[in-house]
């Protein structure tokens, strides 16, 4: 009988950027609860702590050290203690988020800085760091709908998103077959940064549930099950690739 590979991250070691709250959390406690060692990142100590202690939870190992994507250094001093402690990187996961509304006339240089590099530059700045020291592999960046969408007043957002989808095709390319890099392009996901949004009865919740074929937002939860297949074996020709997670958003015409 031919055996075929399984969907699972279990016995791996993952590192989640942005890993402390909403998607990135979703996926760092589902690869947790799948078998995986998780390290869950970000800057704040008490976030990082309070997802370590969900992941040790899940009877796995983990790590807890802070980690800001704008600092190159603090990157690697992140990949150099994961390393140390666990011997390889074998999934990273860039899930950071930032939110800022503004009309394109009155959005501040500073501003437009501001997003792409979280956003876009700190997407370069950790797939390059752990790669340099990844023999295989999968890096799985958390882009997003907007991608390919004219969303209002969110111009700096919607460039940096397309600029992880080149990021994600050009490293996959450089980085094969070792190591594979993929996006995942999520559509209204309900999370602490988005909650306040979306809240039900919210003009915008309206427009999205109407719009949506699914006709709602999603959990985080239903993220994760992309980023399980990506991080695993069963995705071993899938690179350069996004994943929409959107419930039709995009591909949704009259
Ligand atoms: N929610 C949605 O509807 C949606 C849809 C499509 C795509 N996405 C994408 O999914 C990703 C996650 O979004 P989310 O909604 O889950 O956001 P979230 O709940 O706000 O989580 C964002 C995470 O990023 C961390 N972070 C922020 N700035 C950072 C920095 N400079 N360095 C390191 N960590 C940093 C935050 O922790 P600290 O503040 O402690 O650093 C937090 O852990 C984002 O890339 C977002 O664009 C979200």
């Amino acid at each position: 009988m031919t055996e075929f590979p399984e969907i699972t991250v279990a016995g791996k070691t993952a590192v989640v950027v942005g890993g402390t709250s909403g998607i990135g959390e979703g996926i760092a406690l589902a690869f947790a609860d799948d078998g995986a060692d998780v390290v869950a990142t970000s800057r704040t100590e008490a976030a990082v702590a309070d997802t370590a202690e969900k992941i040790r939870g899940y009877g796995v190992e983990t790590l807890e050290q802070t980690c800001d994507v704008t600092d190159y250094s603090s990157i690697e001093a992140l990949r150099d203690s994961v390393l140390e402690t666990f011997g390889q990187v074998d999934i990273l996961v860039n899930s950071v988020g930032t939110a800022a509304r503004t009309e394109f006339l009155d959005l501040s240089e500073e501003g437009w800085l501001d997003v792409i590099d979280v956003l876009l530059n700190g997407v370069f700045r950790s797939c390059q760091a752990f790669a340099r020291e990844m023999d295989e592999g999968s890096i799985i960046n958390i882009s997003s709908m907007s991608a390919d969408l004219a969303r209002s007043r969110l111009m700096p957002y919607c460039a940096a998103k397309a600029g992880v989808n080149s990021l994600t095709q050009c490293a996959a390319k450089e980085l094969a077959p070792d190591v594979r890099v993929n996006a995942i392009a999520p559509g209204f996901v309900m999370t602490p940064l988005t909650k306040e949004e979306y809240a039900e009865g919210t003009e915008i919740r309206k427009q999205v549930d109407d719009r949506t074929p699914v006709g709602r937002v999603a959990d985080r939860e239903e993220i994760v099950g992309s980023a399980i297949y990506l991080g695993s074996e069963a995705a071993s020709f899938t690179t350069g690739e996004v994943v929409y997670v959107d419930g039709g958003f995009t591909k949704n015409a009259l």
